[in-house]
């Protein structure tokens, strides 16, 4: 894969964050000290006027941009960039006042109050003609600033709901397009026939009937398309006056509101904003799969190309119950995790805290006490510091040979109608990432991809609840197997097509149950404190040995000529099948039954990746909570040591590299601290 740098003319790592100059216009001496902290700190990207249009237009069409010219030219003084926000994630109130309609509207019909943010109804034509405008002003002024290096576009959109008639005439109309102009395909589509619910009409045609699971499914993907239409209008300005300059929009892909695979297609660089639980779950090596899953989400988005981590905190955030500081060496480890998957960038949420207002004990990097004579700033300036030492690491790639597959349309589909078969055991997140974690232990390099994405390119494709099928994946995965590519599924796969509606003729669909040699037939949930055993068949061909426990969800399959590598050891089907490999075409189809745990998983994967002979960044046994991740360009490769354990750790090094922070050769045994980062470089054979 070749070298893509998200930036011509900057080489460098980007490093920064979430700045609001705006809070502190009547404290200019403020301003000053910010840029030498920031040089103190290394600092060279801050996100600015990201909340500040009531700073930017005070009052309908006067504009105060007197600030912002002084703080760009500052930034630029100090060779920093600005990646110059545009303003409507919060609305001043005097557009809430004079333009009611940009307010959104609840399911019971009354308009919600100014204030509060991220609030903005995505239709509403007054909203999108002010955001022009400021935006238009924006990109005008700045167009040939030297600080300005991006656009930041909005802040976190969500796919929180409007109830106006602007987003139900939108609506409308979005059914129509989809349906032909149609109304009985989308009685059939929907099943309306079901509880007498057939719609006469367009205009009949309401969000609120929550036991419609199309209809639901419809209007999650309406409002995806419609906060992508807003994007793109608020964006026009940009693109015209700016073709040079790139734009992003932060995501939040471990939110389910919006499909970040539709949405990454209108954005030239993806990026997201970060924020682990370090410290407060059951283990940081946990937490560290859960991000660097979301992590390999954003790159795989855009083929790839480095992503952003737009926004990570640099101590604590002011989320969740017990708040935990990060422990020393966490800060850095957790941001060189993040480039170690593919960002060129670390920037965090907070700059500056805030004197007052709801985040005003979110972490920063600068403290109340104003100086930078803290834990966190001198950890921050050590990651500046780690970063300046980078450059050839920027826009190079990763190289892989796993994919697994994960989507939000597939989870929504899951959550509305899965989850009312499955209950609490839905869990279809969790299920995705013990299929990844099993790699991240081997330091095997993964892309998380879309069912809509190409397939042929890897030796092995993971697919975990499969329920509901994009057109055409069927067909594209069977190929792929049919070709020689070998595929895992499991359980509650191909059962229904994208309208929802069940596959007949059984589970999986779509021609499925031939590839995979399997046809399921009942499934069933388990409460807490019940376990299935399931124990690995003699001689099977990938060696499995011993018995596992299923947890949450076991299904009764059948197959005809699959090998069957384990089979149930309880409950009434107890001798049934609970795994099996189909040789199809040139390739092999495996098929799990049921939830299995991490010892299975850890099992069943390694023998798969000995068998297809997968590379692990470096051929050696990680020990529990290490892994090792690769960046590469055309002449070097970068390997990412990470210790997210809380002891040290001694790795076995099989080859001579060099430490690039060192830079010094190593070898043989290496020893990484309590929460240590090694990054080795060698040539890219
Ligand atoms: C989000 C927002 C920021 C800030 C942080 C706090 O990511 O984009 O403006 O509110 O959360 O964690
Ligand atoms: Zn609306």
């Amino acid at each position: 894969m070749k070298h893509k740098p998200i930036f011509t003319n900057c080489k460098s790592m980007l490093h920064g964050g979430d700045y609001n100059p705006d809070q502190w216009i009547q404290m200019p001496e403020i301003w000053n000290e910010d840029m030498c902290l920031m040089k103190l700190a290394k600092c060279n990207a801050m996100s600015i006027g990201i909340f500040a249009w009531s700073a930017l237009e005070p009052e309908e069409g006067k504009f105060e941009f007197g600030w912002l010219d002084t703080i760009m030219d500052k930034l630029a003084e100090n060779n920093a960039y600005a990646i110059l926000a545009t303003p409507s994630g919060s609305k001043p109130a005097w557009l809430s006042q004079k333009y009611p309609e940009s307010c959104r509207v609840n399911a019971d019909k009354t308009r919600q109050p100014h204030g509060a943010r991220h609030n903005h109804c995505r239709t509403s034509p007054a909203y999108r003609e002010k955001c022009i405008t400021i935006n238009t002003k924006l990109a005008e002024r700045y167009k040939d600033h030297p600080a300005l290096i991006m656009w930041h576009v909005s802040n976190e959109y969500n796919g929180n709901d409007c109830h106006c008639d602007l987003c139900y005439d939108a609506f409308q109309k979005w059914l129509k397009k989809r349906y032909n102009n149609d109304i009985d395909q989308l009685n059939a589509a929907y099943w309306t026939s079901f509880w007498s619910h057939t719609f006469p009409d367009w205009d009949y045609i309401e969000p609120t009937d929550s036991s419609i699971h199309g209809l639901m499914l419809d209007w999650k993907r309406f409002k995806t398309a419609q906060t992508i239409d807003f994007f793109k209008a608020e964006s026009t300005p940009l693109r015209q006056i700016t073709p040079h300059i790139p734009i992003t929009t932060n995501f939040m892909t471990q939110s389910d509101t919006l499909d970040y695979w539709a949405f990454s297609r209108a954005v030239d660089v993806v990026s997201w904003d970060s924020y682990p639980r370090w410290h407060e779950t059951e283990s940081d090596s946990l937490e560290a799969t859960r991000i660097a899953f979301h992590h390999d989400i954003c790159r795989t988005m855009k083929d790839g190309k480095p992503w952003m981590l737009m926004e990570s905190v640099p101590s604590i955030p002011t989320r969740g119950c017990i708040k935990k500081v990060k422990e020393p060496g966490m800060h850095l480890l957790s941001s060189i995790q993040a480039i170690a998957h593919g960002s060129d960038t670390v920037q965090y949420f907070q700059w500056r805290k805030s004197r007052g207002g709801t985040e005003k004990f979110h972490g920063a990097v600068v403290d109340h006490v104003g100086h930078e004579n803290t834990r966190v700033f001198k950890e921050v300036s050590e990651v500046g510091n780690v970063l300046s030492k980078l450059d050839s690491v920027v826009g190079s790639c990763i190289n892989t040979e796993v994919a697994l597959i994960f989507d939000w349309e597939n989870e929504w589909a899951i959550n509305l109608g899965a989850s009312v078969y499955l209950g609490k055991n839905t869990k279809y997140r969790e299920e995705c990432l013990q299929h990844y974690t099993p790699f991240w232990e081997k330091g095997i390099p993964m892309d998380v991809i879309a069912q809509t994405c190409d397939l042929t390119q890897y030796k092995l494709i993971i697919a975990p609840m499969v329920y509901m099928l994009r057109p055409g994946f069927a067909d594209r995965l069977k190929d792929y197997i049919k070709a020689g590519g070998t595929a895992v599924m499991t359980y509650w796969s191909a059962v229904v097509d994208k309208s929802d509606l069940c596959f007949l003729g059984g589970i999986p669909g779509n021609d499925l149950k031939e590839v995979f040699g399997v046809w399921e037939e009942e499934t069933q949930a388990y409460f807490p404190n019940e376990k299935i055993s399931v124990k690995s068949n003699e001689k099977n061909s990938l060696g499995i040995k011993g018995q596992y426990d299923a947890i949450d969800i076991c299904s009764i399959i059948h197959t005809d000529n699959a090998e069957v590598l384990c089979t149930y050891n309880d409950d009434f089907f107890a001798g049934q099948p609970a795994m099996i490999a189909n040789n199809y075409g040139q390739g092999k189809a495996y098929y799990q039954a049921c939830r299995m745990q991490p010892d299975f998983h850890s099992t069943f994967y390694n023998a798969l990746i000995d068998s297809l002979n997968i590379n692990q960044v470096i051929k050696t046994d990680l020990p529990e909570g290490v892994t090792a991740q690769l960046r590469t360009n055309d002449e070097q490769n970068f390997i990412f040591l990470m210790n997210f354990s809380k002891d040290e750790q001694a790795i076995f090094l099989p080859e001579t590299y060099e430490d690039l922070l060192m830079q010094k050769p190593v070898s043989g045994k290496v020893s990484l601290p309590k929460y240590g980062v090694k990054i080795l470089k060698s040539s890219a054979r």
